[in-house]
């Protein structure tokens, strides 16, 4: 099978590529990206002699491009996205750009090439926010009730691949799943952050009043969950892929980190909130469990530790992407300028 892979060279993109390549020996991979501030081949660096794997640079709304890799293709697996929702507020242009225009780009070359399989990658903020303390979690069936330009971007471009089914009998699935966190997370990212300006001596970040619930799940079971989708999943559904994690606040989060390095909570420090702020995010992945076989295999606990490990190892990974345009974007975001 050959996959169109688009936003390889991203977090989940390249170890998404990295776990395809290792459990499906008879696969060729092309990855197409266009190297944004948040495309790194450095990600990817282990298997660029790989001969199944091939790299094209290339923006998802170039049509012609597009159309090029996407000859003889079988199935697309489509990442790339705008992904970071502080940049949204400061600027909401390239997210409508590249996450609703892209994905239509996509949509139309895949009818046109007749592909067997467009997987979307999405996430669970299209559904909105949770309350605290409250049972309810989302599911495959929750209103879409986006409230950043992020997940409004997010939402249409889930919105115009379930329109490319029904109307044009795409093969699609759609998976929404939650805060991914492992080896590659952008240093702009919540864990990411915290755990390289601690390793740098410098404080964590915390917004408003830090009760802030994500669900967080390993990028390989978010791997694994995609691989089931494509085998098992049947076009036109969506499913959520969860993680093991229960209702931790990023105060909770932070904490952990603190433990796993040993400093103090002198170490966080309260910053002005995020505008929209979702409180909460969980995600109820039964469907997936039952239809697909899904289930998340990384405690949250023990996987926290190998990924501030992996920061700890891999700083010439994480130490020249914050310089630069990151600093000017960080000086700005955290009111330093
Ligand atoms: P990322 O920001 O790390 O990577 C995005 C990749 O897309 C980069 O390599 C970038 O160069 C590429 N890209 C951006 N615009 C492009 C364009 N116009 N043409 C071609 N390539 C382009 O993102 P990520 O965290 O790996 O997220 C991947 C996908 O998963 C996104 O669609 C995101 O919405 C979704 N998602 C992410 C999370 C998370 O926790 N990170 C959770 C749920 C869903
Ligand atoms: P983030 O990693 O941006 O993911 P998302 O907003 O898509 O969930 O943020 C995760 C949580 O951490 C969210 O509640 C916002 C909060 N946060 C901080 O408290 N400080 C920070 O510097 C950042 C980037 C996020």
């Amino acid at each position: 099978m050959k996959i169109l892979v688009t936003g390889g060279a991203g977090f989940i993109g390249s170890n998404f590529i990295r776990y395809w390549l290792a459990k499906h020996p008879d696969d060729a991979i092309v990855n197409l990206d266009k190297l944004t501030y948040a495309g790194n081949l450095e990600n990817l660096k282990d298997i660029v002699d790989n001969n199944r794997y091939t790299f094209v640079k290339a923006d998802i709304c170039d049509a012609d491009a597009v159309d090029r890799a996407m000859q003889g293709v079988d199935t697309v697996v489509h990442f790339a996205a705008e992904s970071h929702v502080d940049r949204s507020i400061m600027d909401a242009a390239p997210f409508v750009m590249t996450n609703v225009v892209g994905t239509q780009v996509l949509l139309d070359a895949a009818m046109r090439h007749h592909v067997t399989r467009f997987h979307h990658v999405s996430t669970d903020e299209v559904f909105g926010s949770l309350e605290l303390d409250a049972e309810e979690k989302f599911n495959e069936t929750t209103r879409y009730n986006p409230r950043s330009p992020y997940s409004a971007s997010k939402a249409g471009s889930d919105h115009l691949v379930r329109a490319a089914f029904y109307t044009h009998g795409l093969p699609i699935t759609i998976t929404n799943t939650e805060n991914n966190y492992g080896p590659y997370l952008f240093p702009e990212k919540f864990l990411s952050l915290a755990i390289t300006n601690l390793l740098e001596g410098k404080k964590i970040p915390m917004y408003g009043d830090g009760k802030y619930v994500r669900d967080w799940l390993y990028v390989e079971d978010h791997c694994r969950g995609i691989d089931l989708v494509l085998q098992k999943g049947k076009p036109g559904e969506t499913y959520c892929i969860g993680g093991l994690t229960q209702d931790l606040n990023n105060l909770e989060v932070a904490q952990k980190l603190l433990a796993i390095l040993g400093k103090g909570e002198e170490a966080i420090e309260f910053v002005k909130d995020r505008p929209g702020h979702d409180r909460r995010y969980a995600v109820d992945w039964s469907k997936a469990r039952r239809e697909l076989g899904y289930e998340p295999l990384y405690y949250f606990d023990t996987y926290l530790a190998k990924t501030v490990q992996w920061y700890k190892d891999n700083e010439a990974w994480w130490k020249p992407i914050k310089s630069g345009k990151y600093l000017e974007y960080y000086e700005k975001q955290y009111n330093l300028s």
